[in-house]
């Protein structure tokens, strides 16, 4: 049977690819099921620092596997708590997660692109919330992401009209951090991982910490979170390391200490 999603260690950088060519890498329990394990285990492993999650260079993934869901009742959804029970180990990842996306990133792969810390984009992706076209509304959190990242007058065209995205307009209304030539996506978001996972680890997952508390606080709460945390790095090793490493001119090395 094939494997719906593979992995790779480059360096100290945990690559995810999710792996269903036949249907555009459509979201089903077992790719979800797939990704969460693998987070579980980088999560794991102390080598790694940062974790890239790609698809293909056709599709990043069109979306929530229709047929997986089309029978689906109320109750089901609901007791199985569809979604929240397992597409949301992307959101708890405490490493470093960056999406690099080629090709469709539709519904539930737009949303779980979002759930990533950044995306790294293609020039070949299309981001699209197109669940409107099929009785549902976005449910992975794009009615809630979206327009955190885009504002609310583009979130609700994407939404309502189900219309595409390409990637320079997504760059252009902060969707994206990043467009690359297609060709080069994978090496690049590499690079941009393997930089992250080079530096401390508690003050990457520290800065990770502060950025997402923007999202959940006052400014002054969140201020307050960030002062905290900036305190607390004083008593890293890897703060005192830094500091050396700078003064004596030389590059510093980490311990995660
Ligand atoms: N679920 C299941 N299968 C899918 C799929 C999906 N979301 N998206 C594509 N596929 C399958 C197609 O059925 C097709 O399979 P067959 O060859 O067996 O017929 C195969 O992938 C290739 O797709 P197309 O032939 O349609 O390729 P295309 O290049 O002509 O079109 C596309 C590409 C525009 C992405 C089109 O496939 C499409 O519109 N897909 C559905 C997109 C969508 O609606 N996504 C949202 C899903 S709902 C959701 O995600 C809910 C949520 O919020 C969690």
């Amino acid at each position: 049977m094939t494997q719906v999603v593979l992995t790779e260690i480059h360096g100290k950088v945990g690559l995810i690819r999710i792996n269903r060519p036949e249907a555009l890498n459509a979201l089903n329990n077992d790719v979800v099921d797939g990704i969460g394990a693998a987070i579980d285990a980088f999560e794991a492993d102390e080598n790694i620092g940062c974790i890239v999650l790609t698809g293909s260079e056709k599709a990043f993934a069109a979306g929530a596997d229709i047929g997986f869901m089309k029978d689906f009742d109320y109750m089901h959804a609901y007791q199985t708590d569809f979604i929240t029970r397992n597409w949301e180990r992307i959101k708890t990842a405490r490493k470093p997660v960056i999406a690099a996306v080629a090709g469709f990133a539709l519904g539930g792969g737009c949303e779980m692109a979002m759930m990533c810390d950044m995306i790294f984009a293609a020039d070949t992706a299309k981001f699209g919330q197109p669940e409107v076209r099929i009785g549902i509304l976005p449910g992975a959190g794009g009615t809630q992401r979206l327009p955190r990242a885009i504002g609310k007058a583009k979130a609700m065209d994407m939404c309502l009209t189900a219309r595409m995205m390409d990637a320079a307009e997504a760059e252009q209304a902060g969707l994206v951090a990043r467009v690359i030539p297609a060709g080069q996506l994978l090496e690049e978001t590499l690079k941009a991982a393997q930089t992250i996972a080079g530096f401390s680890l508690p003050v990457v997952m520290m800065i990770k910490e502060s950025v997402n508390r923007a999202f959940e606080s006052s400014l002054n709460e969140g201020l307050l979170f960030e002062r905290r945390a900036f305190h607390a790095a004083f008593a890293l090793e890897d703060q005192k390391e830094g500091m050396a490493a700078f003064a004596e001119k030389r590059k510093a090395t980490f311990t995660n200490r």
